[in-house]
């Protein structure tokens, strides 16, 4: 039996470009659902808070997305919600947001093994994760693969070690399938923000009272508001570059780091930071 899809009637997004984000529920991925959302198009909204993920479609109008929880971390989850996407949008996604993360804040002897853990299996296999399980329907579309790292993955950042460590992983990702994935047509970029307004900055480790936020008021360092990202992934999904940035700081320490990393190393040395 042929089953037909009248557009506009049985698929939501109703010809529209879609964008299937994890970590829609919070912080950037939320930002970034309200500005594609309010640029007209169709928002597969994911993540492991199902009543923020409810809120989320609320605050872009339930006619402009679809709810998809998931952990990034389940692969069979993964292939549920991108088949259930998949039905919305016609088989297709114009962008998939490899956004979802999580911090866990100080030194490494004083996180727990479980504070290990998770930042590498959301951080890393869940980004693997999407980016294995996301490819057919932004092969459709000659789509864009995003994936959220950070400055942490420019140079090691202290008391953020592990996490610096995934941000690496999910850069070096990027640039690898930046060109694997031209030969099916789909293009990949890899953003990276200097430090945004949002609750993983409350991160800290699960032994201690520190939190990322207090070190970075004594350290003086600059945070840049939840909007500056959802552009910069805006310009992404729409620009061809594989390295986008956020915030002034985080183009300067892109060009410090590759030309003067003993300079950077020197500063990041002298900082609070790494005095506990
Ligand atoms: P956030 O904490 O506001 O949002 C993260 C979202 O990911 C939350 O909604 C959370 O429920 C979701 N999430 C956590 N574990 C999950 C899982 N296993 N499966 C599905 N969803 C899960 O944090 P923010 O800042 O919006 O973070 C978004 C991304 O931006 C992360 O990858 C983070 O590492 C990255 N980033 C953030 C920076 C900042 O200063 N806010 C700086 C650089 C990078």
């Amino acid at each position: 039996m042929i089953t037909m899809i009248r557009e506009g009637v049985d698929m939501p997004a109703n010809g529209r470009k879609s964008i299937f984000i994890t970590g829609a529920a919070s912080g950037i991925g939320l930002a970034c659902a309200k500005r594609f959302a309010s640029a007209g198009w169709f928002i597969g909204l994911s993540d492991i808070d199902k009543a923020g993920l409810k809120a989320a479609l609320l605050a872009i109008g339930p006619d402009n997305g679809s709810l998809h929880p998931l952990d990034v971390r389940d692969r069979d989850g993964w292939a549920n919600a991108l088949g259930e996407f998949g039905k919305e949008t016609g088989g297709k996604a114009d962008v998939l947001l490899n956004n979802a993360g999580v911090a866990r804040f100080g030194v490494l002897e004083d996180l727990s093994d479980a504070d290990c853990d998770i930042q590498i299996d959301v951080n890393i296999k869940g980004v693997v994760n999407g980016a294995r399980a996301g490819l057919p329907l932004l092969k459709v579309a000659g789509g864009r693969l995003i994936n959220v790292a950070s400055c942490a993955g420019l140079y090691g950042s202290p008391k953020l070690a592990v996490y610096s460590a995934t941000k690496f992983a999910v850069r070096g990702l990027s640039e690898a399938l930046d060109i694997e994935y031209a030969r099916h047509g789909v293009s990949v970029a890899c953003v990276m923000p200097w430090f945004v307004e949002t609750p993983i900055l409350n991160a800290g480790a699960s032994g201690s009272n520190e939190h990322m936020a207090d070190a970075l008021r004594a350290g003086g360092l600059e945070v840049y508001p939840v909007e500056d990202a959802a552009q910069a992934v805006w310009d992404a999904a729409h620009g061809k570059q594989l390295h986008y940035f956020v915030g002034k700081r985080a183009k300067q320490m892109r060009f410090a780091t590759s030309h003067m990393p003993n300079t950077v190393r020197k500063q990041l040395r002298s900082r609070p930071l790494l005095s506990s």
